[in-house]
């Protein structure tokens, strides 16, 4: 399933957009966006089929089909331990709205907010575009080194309202340990902080390190939670934009739905990518661990080359498939070895810019793993043969 020969590089030079194929000119490696090479489980296709042959594309629920929510309430509940109810699950059209839904309902103008740096920009522009101000704290780049909890203390005001916990955490790989979680989560309570967890990236985890999710924790730390998930990276779903949040406090939820404009304007997120994502849950638990140990193997062929070419260095991500690669050595900044690698290596990878990532992640160079031994090969191969004609 997960091979060369299953990745289609005519379609997704059709189909790929944010940055990937069908966005680079032929001949470039696009290791930007995290949207995986592979197409999707089959039993994927065969809801939606099922589903379309029936020819109603009717209005759904407000608060989402209850096909869905029961589904996502059962994983939550048996996958993650978090005693989930399917009432407090909301279908939203992508993880990336649920970020701002969420900062919609939690935050006011002048309000502060919590984000880890270096940590996807979704955050921050989410936090900023609904009037509030983002806070940044300053994380290790190396993912086993122990979040050090004191460094929120600084951080907080009597503005503080929010807390956005990306676990595990894009660019760095970190998968949080239970005590971390622990820690941040009683620094919210003493606070009185919510705490927005994105858990987009929760399947996709290395051995030995194990997603916990901070809802599963306990009681008072989950009622102040509002987790937000998606099917893009788990699931090779992106384009169909679904996510769900799940609220622990009626308020947060009421909230939340207020806040998503379903009630008001939207009547919902799409039904179709509702079938889809449900047969994400319950039918392809096959497809993802065939995917993972997939992914565990490139990963190490992967980190183990980029190690290898002059200048750089990388730490073994514990969770996510991106290898987030320190280029300091190189003696560039991130913009232009970008752009030595598109132009002389035709590779394309995302450069560590503030605007991506925030300013911890200057020095740094992202990409995405999700393709084939044989393509990460060649961009590997690219990618030394264009740094060795710097030095
Ligand atoms: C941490 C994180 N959250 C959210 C998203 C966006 O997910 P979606 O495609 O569901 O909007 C991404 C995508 O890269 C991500 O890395």
């Amino acid at each position: 399933m997960f091979s060369i020969g299953t990745i289609n590089l005519e379609i997704l030079q059709k189909n790929a957009y944010n940055l990937r194929w069908a966005t680079v000119p032929e001949g470039v490696i696009p290791l930007t966006a995290a949207d995986p090479d592979y197409p999707c489980a089959p039993e994927i296709t065969e809801s939606i089929i099922k589903y379309a042959k029936d020819r109603y594309f009717s209005y759904g629920p407000t608060e989402g089909q209850p096909f869905f929510k029961e589904a996502m309430a059962c994983y939550f509940n048996n996958k993650r331990n978090i005693p989930a109810s399917a009432a407090f699950i909301l279908p939203v059209d992508s993880a990336a709205f649920g970020i701002d839904v969420v900062c919609r309902a939690q935050l006011e103008k002048g309000d502060e907010a919590i984000v880890f740096d270096p940590v996807d920009f979704l955050f921050k522009y989410a936090i900023e575009k609904n009037g509030a101000i983002a806070k940044s704290c300053p994380i290790s780049t190396d993912p086993s080194d122990y979040f050090d909890i004191t460094k929120l203390q600084s951080l907080v005001s009597p503005r503080t309202k929010m807390i956005c916990l990306c676990n595990p955490l894009n660019p760095i790989g970190k998968v949080f340990k239970r005590s971390e979680l622990q820690a941040i989560g009683e620094f919210a309570i003493e606070h009185d902080l919510t705490i927005l967890s994105d858990e987009i990236w929760s399947e996709i985890t290395f051995k030995p390190f194990e997603f916990v999710s901070i809802a599963s924790l306990d009681e008072k730390i989950r009622e102040r939670t509002i987790l937000v998930t998606g099917f893009s990276k788990s699931h090779g779903l992106a384009g169909l934009r679904i996510g769900a949040i799940a609220a622990f406090d009626p308020n947060h939820y009421k909230s939340i739905v207020e806040a998503s404009f379903h009630e008001s304007t939207i009547h919902g997120s799409n039904v179709l990518s509702q079938v889809a994502a449900t047969a994400a849950l319950n039918q392809s638990e096959y497809w993802l661990t065939a995917f993972k140990e997939h992914l565990h193997s490139i990963r190490d062929l992967t980190i183990n080359g980029l190690n290898a070419i002059n200048g750089f260095s990388c730490h073994f991500p514990q969770g996510c498939y991106l290898a987030f690669v320190n280029i300091k050595e190189t003696g560039l900044d991130s913009a232009t070895l970008y752009k030595q690698l598109y132009e002389v290596g035709k590779v394309a990878v995302v450069p560590g810019l503030v605007k991506w990532f925030g300013k911890g992640a200057e020095g740094y160079i992202r990409i995405s793993f999700a393709t084939s031994h044989e393509i990460m090969a060649e961009a590997l191969e690219r990618i030394n043969n264009s740094i060795n004609q710097i030095h």
